[in-house]
Parts: C-alpha cells; sequence; structure tokens
C-alpha cells in the first residue's frame, strides 16, 4: 500500500482509518474521500481530500489516476438501518458503489478493502459462535448487499485477480464520530447519554445479544487483512472478526460500575429490533486468527473504561 484513497472517510470507522493509516503511510499518501462537503474550519485536517461520489466511476477514476492510487479502502455505503428505511438507495449505493470501485480497481490494478457486517447472517445461520464458512441467507436489504459483495469481491479475484480483501465488522463502539444510522448504534449512543444524563433509553431490548468491537481493533483488523501475507490467505474476503459478545443490560451494568447514578430504559424499536433478532450473538474468527495472525486487544470491561475516560474529555473539550 503506497497510495490510498479511502471512500466515504468521513463516517464512523473513516474518521478513525484515515488518520491511522497516515500514521503509517504518511499524510500525503492517503486520500480522504467522501460524498459530503468538508467544513472549511475542517479542511486542514482532512486534507488531502476529495469529494468522490462512490456511484460515479469517472469520479472514482479520476481521483485514481490523479494520485496514482494502488489500494481502496471501500467504506462509502448506508448502514443497516437506514437501508432498511430506503432500500432501493442502498441497493445503488452499496451494490452500485462496489461495482465501481472494483471495476477501476481492475483497470488499474489496485487493491481493494471491502467491510462487510454480521449483517450478511440471516435467521436461519446458526446464531453462537457462527463458523467462517456457513449458511447465509440474511433478511435485510444490507444484508443482501453484504453478501453479494463479499460474492462480488471473490469474483473478481478469482476471475481478474484483483487483490480483494475483507472482514465482517460485528458493531462498532467508538468516540470520535458518531455511528452512521445501524442497528448496534445502542451501543454508541448509551455512552454520551450516561455522561450527558446518566440515563438512557435502548431501541433494542435489554438481553438483545450482539458481537461487538471497539474501533482501534476495528482499524487494525482493516490494516492487518491488508498486510497480510498473501500466500497465507485461504479465505481473503469477509474474514469473521469478533472481540466481544454482550447485551445492552450487561453494558449499562459495565457503565454503571464507572457512574453508579446511571439508569437504562428500554423502548424497543421494532424495526432494529428484529434486525438485530435475525443476526448472530457471536462469530467464530478462527479463520482470522489462523491465516493472518488476528487478535483483539479490548474486551467489554477495557473498552468501557477508555470509552468513558476519552468521551469525556471530548464532551469537555467542546462544552
Ligand atoms: N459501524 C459499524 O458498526 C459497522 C459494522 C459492520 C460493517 N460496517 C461497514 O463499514 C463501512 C463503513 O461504515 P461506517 O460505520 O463508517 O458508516 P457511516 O455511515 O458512518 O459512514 C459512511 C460514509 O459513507 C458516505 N457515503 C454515503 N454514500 C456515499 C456515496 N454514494 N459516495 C461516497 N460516500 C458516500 C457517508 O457520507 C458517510 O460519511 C460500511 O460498509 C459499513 O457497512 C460498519
Amino acid at each position: 500500500m503506497k497510495r490510498i484513497l479511502v471512500t466515504g472517510a468521513m463516517g464512523q470507522i473513516g474518521s478513525e482509518l484515515v488518520p491511522a493509516l497516515r500514521a503509517r503511510y504518511g499524510r500525503e499518501q492517503v486520500i480522504a474521500s467522501d460524498i459530503r462537503v468538508v467544513a472549511d474550519q475542517d479542511l486542514d485536517a482532512w486534507r488531502p481530500f476529495r469529494m468522490v461520489d462512490s456511484t460515479q466511476r469517472r469520479q472514482i477514476q479520476e481521483v485514481v489516476s490523479r494520485f496514482e492510487i494502488d489500494t481502496i479502502f471501500h467504506l462509502a455505503s448506508l448502514l443497516s438501518a437506514t437501508s432498511e428505511e430506503k432500500p432501493h438507495v442502498a441497493w445503488d449505493v452499496n451494490m452500485g458503489g462496489l461495482y465501481r470501485v472494483l471495476e477501476v480497481a481492475r483497470e488499474n490494478r489496485c487493491a481493494v478493502f471491502f467491510p462487510s457486517s454480521i449483517g450478511a447472517f440471516g435467521p436461519t445461520t446458526p446464531k453462537t459462535r457462527t463458523p467462517q464458512d456457513t449458511v447465509q441467507r440474511p433478511t435485510t436489504m444490507y444484508g443482501v448487499t453484504k453478501v453479494a459483495g463479499e460474492l462480488l469481491c471473490d469474483y473478481y479475484h478469482t476471475r481478474f485477480r484483483v487483490d480483494t480483501r475483507g472482514v465482517r465488522y460485528p458493531g462498532l463502539v467508538s468516540y470520535v464520530a458518531p455511528a452512521g444510522g445501524g442497528t448496534t448504534d445502542y451501543a454508541v449512543e448509551i455512552f454520551y447519554e450516561a455522561l450527558r444524563h446518566r440515563r438512557y433509553t435502548s431501541f433494542l431490548r435489554a438481553d438483545s445479544r450482539l458481537d461487538m468491537m471497539y474501533m482501534p481493533d476495528a482499524l487494525e483488523a482493516a490494516i492487518g487483512v491488508m498486510e497480510a501475507d498473501p500466500d497465507r490467505l485461504v479465505h481473503r474476503n469477509a474474514f469473521n472478526v469478533t472481540a466481544m459478545s454482550f447485551t445492552p443490560e450487561e453494558l449499562a451494568a459495565e457503565i454503571r460500575k464507572h457512574l453508579p447514578q446511571f439508569a437504562m430504559e428500554v423502548r424497543v424499536d421494532p424495526t432494529r429490533q428484529a434486525i438485530a433478532d435475525s443476526w448472530p450473538d457471536s462469530l467464530d474468527d478462527s479463520a482470522a486468527r489462523a491465516e493472518w495472525d488476528w487478535e483483539p486487544t479490548y474486551d467489554l470491561a477495557e473498552m468501557t473504561k477508555d470509552m468513558l475516560e476519552k468521551l469525556e474529555a471530548k464532551l469537555s473539550a467542546s462544552a
């Protein structure tokens, strides 16, 4: 990876992946892009930045040629809850965007990182320690685009030798950028509300168990799989990765160890609850461990402590 393009860079993952890549490969080597406009006061922090709509092949091609890009981290996408609200747009952005990125990658010999998700599984998938290779019959538009995306990445590798790689992320917890319309957003919002109001109303049932990961581990996963020795990779795309598995109730109990007055109520959002109910409780990540030495650092206790410290500092700085 010498010259990197990140699409959807202003989202929850990109806001932290861009600085992590720049720290590793050099600022000028990592081009951030998004369909959103960067505010004038933020331009210096984002530079080099280009507006790129990932459904527009010409725009992707222009930035790849201009900066001699050899690796694309393709993060632009609609997340699970938003995709259920707008399934047609989700198909256009998630599938149309990936297809065009892969086509540009094929013509320009770029490697591609594609983040799939636990949303690529469905109600007929084994729920506990979900295997790497298993039944994938998702019942959401998001899931459909993730399974199709995994297969398309495999196809571009076997058919055109494009160096496609990727992971299936669980729900991601972070404090830099807000969560972007996913089913696991509660696990981010709860920290903001705990610090601001000592109360939170969860939109998932208190016993809804889902797989989760803290952002520093998610960044390690993305960079780790792209830097992996290709000769060791059997799967290449859609590696299961996981760090912890918890329910809203268990997360609230962990927060209460630091903020004893914290209280959580529940008001279920049927749409997001139905999505959560169709997803696994926990993933088996042994393929990632065996093929590229994946190993997470943060468990629930360490993540909660770090999130509260970092978020408190951020909130008091902006107060
Ligand atoms: N955050 C999670 O918990 C999670 C979990 C599993 C997988 N993922 C996957 O990781 C990727 C990034 O997720 P995220 O949480 O950063 O998402 P996000 O919603 O926070 O950010 C997505 C970014 O894409 C941009 N975007 C939307 N449409 C675009 C287009 N047509 N062209 C260019 N940019 C566009 C948005 O402006 C936004 O900045 C997605 O593919 C998502 O499915 C995320």
